[in-house]
């Protein structure tokens, strides 16, 4: 297997020879936050979009703002001669004895970047056939607008998906949706596109934001407006939007078919746009197909 290497504070090491501190508060606390970019012909997709990101999480919690990632990053992705993949970013506070306030510590941030390589594509099969998705307690903190690596709740919820047979979680909060346990959900109902606002509830998907501004730029307006679990049933198409998936049609939730079980065409153009976008080669192959 290739060798992947990970930039750790600028240096470069084998990922399976780096070796972090227990005492980082990653571990202790949680305490970080991460984006994961996909990597396109050797490029890096809505790079902009991610780093603005990652600047307000850190922004957010008070984490030292950091310089250098952006190089760091695409040195990475050369250095790991990754032409399609993802790259993980991860920031964390930095490490002392464990103590929960790092009140007047002086801590320095400790920063991992690795790429990875797809060796096949990790949404074209599910493309092609949709996904089944369940519905699950959002049983997450109340600062989901940070993109921080507290992901236990997210964890379990996919897990509870993936023991049923199906490929995501859509999170319920007080019976209304928030969003996928690793993606943002959108849903159609006669010809109207709607997605949850952004709030603390969710994360501000860059595909989600991608995909609002390249329909509104086509005449399609997504209104955004919180959205009933019952909704989600009554919809004429469910479809989720992420970075590694890109955007997929849900074709059942909780064993209910949506749309007869079909996807629906506005899923199909939500994929077009995001993928003609970020992979203008793929997009090509895609519409012969
Ligand atoms: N997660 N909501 C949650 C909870 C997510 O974890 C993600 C993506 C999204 C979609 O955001 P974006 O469009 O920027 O990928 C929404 C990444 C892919 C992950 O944790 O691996």
């Amino acid at each position: 297997m290739q060798t992947i290497y990970a930039t750790f504070n600028k240096s470069i090491t084998p990922l399976n020879e780096l070796k972090i501190s227990v005492l980082d508060r990653a571990y202790f606390f949680g305490d970080a936050v991460y984006e994961v970019l996909r990597v396109y012909n050797g490029q890096p997709a809505l790079l902009a979009m991610h780093l603005e990101r990652l600047t307000a999480s850190l922004t957010h919690l008070g984490i030292k703002c950091l310089s250098g990632i952006e190089e760091d990053l695409l040195q990475n992705i050369a250095k790991n001669k990754v032409d399609e993949g993802m790259v993980y970013v991860q920031a964390s506070r930095g490490g002392s004895h464990r103590m929960h306030s790092f009140f007047k510590q002086e801590l320095e941030p400790n920063v991992l970047i690795y790429t990875q390589p797809f060796l096949e594509h990790p949404s074209e099969a599910e493309a092609r056939q949709g996904i089944r998705a369940i519905t699950h307690d959002d049983l997450r903190w109340g600062c989901c607008h940070i993109k921080s690596v507290n992901l236990l709740p997210n964890c379990l919820a996919q897990s509870s998906a993936h023991q049923v047979g199906a490929q995501e979680a859509i999170l319920i909060k007080d019976d209304y949706v928030t969003e996928g346990s690793t993606s943002n959900v959108f849903i159609v109902k006669d010809q109207i596109t709607m997605t949850p606002p952004l709030s603390m509830n969710i994360l501000p998907g860059t595909r989600r934001k991608y995909l609002i501004q390249a329909l509104a730029a086509h005449g399609h307006h997504v209104i955004e407006r919180p959205i009933k679990k019952p909704e989600l049933f009554a919809a004429d198409e469910v479809f989720i939007t992420s970075t590694i998936k890109e955007a997929l049609p849900v074709t059942h939730i909780d064993q209910q078919a949506i749309n007869g079980g079909r996807m629906g065409p506005m899923a199909k153009r939500a994929r077009d746009l995001i993928v003609a976008h970020v992979s203008p080669a793929k997009a090509g192959v895609q519409r012969r197909s």
